[in-house]
């Protein structure tokens, strides 16, 4: 995949002039497009690491805010099938680290779609790849379980000893190079986190926050959260321990509404969970509802849409419209912004991603000042 000057400024939100400037000041090295025909004008080509290297200097450099508080933890979910989490989760990742934050995904579904998204074959084992002429790196060997299950047996047995596998330390994979979103996968053993929780002695649905808090204090080998401004779970549609435990975890609940279907049933659903949560432990993260498969000219959708704004504040002010290239991109395993980044559809989530950032630097700024009373 390669852009031109065009797509790079509309991933990183600056003008061609900018990115043309920073690019000098980083050293990042950019091929030219006349390096074979030196007859033709030379025009810049980047790829996506280049991309992202291009976004962590502008960080580096100062010229990008970051959360005063360590990483804000997100969750995408709402009880309801195919209403574009997994899409919104990867294509929010990609946006928010083009725009300088350093991200994590971390796919808890066992369709393990984000993880295909980002390239990687959740049904492959290391021995059958060869055979699929699919390289070794793209096989999923750990997963949020590989880190979850051995500590909450630690947990259960007072022992302070984590038994995890040789592997964990490469568990978290970097499909764009260690300066593009970072990916914990997901495959069939995610499913193990569930009865996990189940047996955990004391409060189950915490486990996935004090693990995070684990990490802060370099107690996961390959996996420390302070690496992250956010982290992003992926969650499964259903109501489970393991979503419960990633809403727990999480200063915010994106929950796309699909508005073409029923899915405000399941934004019902999810406000009866936090209120559990919120009884139980007291803690409240904050639902941002994010109209998807939006159609301006269906009057049903905007029916739909304008009984949305009885959630007043939760409402995301933009909307995701329905788009072909969405279904189409999946059969190249590369997010959509970043197979087409000057299209709506990748607009839209850019400006969805400018609405987020914003909002994790107000937590951020809200978390960092409680500690400090
Ligand atoms: N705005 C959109 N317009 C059209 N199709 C879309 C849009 N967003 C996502 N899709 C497509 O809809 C399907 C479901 O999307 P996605 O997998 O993101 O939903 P999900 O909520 O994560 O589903 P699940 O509940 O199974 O986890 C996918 O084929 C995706 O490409
Ligand atoms: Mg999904």
């Amino acid at each position: 995949m390669t852009y031109r000057l065009r797509s790079v400024s509309a991933l990183l939100g600056i003008t061609d002039r900018v990115v043309r400037a920073y690019e000098e000041a980083s050293g990042v090295s950019i091929k030219r497009a006349n390096e074979t025909n030196p007859a033709s004008p030379p025009a810049r080509v980047f790829d996506p690491f280049s991309l992202f290297e291009i976004a962590q200097w502008r960080r580096t450099s100062g010229a990008v805010k970051t959360p005063e508080s360590g990483p804000i933890i997100i969750s995408t979910y709402v009880v309801k099938g195919g209403t574009a989490k997994t899409t919104t989760a990867v294509e929010t990742a990609v946006h928010l680290q083009a725009q300088g934050l350093r991200v994590l995904l971390i796919d808890i579904d066992v369709q393990a779609n984000a993880t295909q998204i980002l390239g990687y074959e959740p049904d492959l084992t290391e021995d059958e790849a060869p055979d699929y002429g699919v390289s070794s790196d793209a096989i999923v060997r750990d997963t949020l379980a590989s880190y979850l299950v051995p500590y909450i047996e630690a947990l259960n047995k007072n022992s302070g000893t984590l038994n995890l596998s040789s592997t964990v330390t490469r568990a978290i994979k970097k499909p764009f190079g260690e300066a593009g979103p970072h990916l914990l996968p997901s495959d069939a053993f995610v499913s193990d986190v569930e009865p996990a929780l189940f047996q955990a002695k004391g409060q189950r649905e915490l486990m996935i926050r004090r693990l995070i808090d684990a990490s802060k204090s370099g107690g996961l080998p390959g996996f420390d959260a302070r690496n992250y401004d956010v982290i992003i779970f992926d969650c499964p549609p259903s109501v489970s321990l393991t979503s419960a435990a990633a809403l727990a975890a999480s200063d915010f609940v994106i929950a796309p509404i699909r508005l073409d279907s029923f899915s405000v049933k399941g934004l019902a659903k999810l406000m009866s969970e936090l209120s559990v949560l919120e009884r139980n432990y007291q803690l409240k993260p904050e639902i941002i509802i994010l109209p998807t498969f939006y159609e301006p000219t269906i009057a049903r959708i905007n029916r739909m849409h304008k009984q949305l704004s009885t959630y007043r504040d939760l409402l995301a002010p933009c909307v995701i419209s329905s788009s072909e290239d969405f279904p189409r991109s999946l059969s190249s395993y590369l997010p959509l912004s970043l197979q087409k980044p000057t299209s709506s559809a990748s607009k839209e989530y850019s400006i969805f991603a400018g609405y987020l950032f914003e909002k994790i630097l107000s937590k951020g700024a809200e978390k960092a000042r409680k500690v400090s009373e």
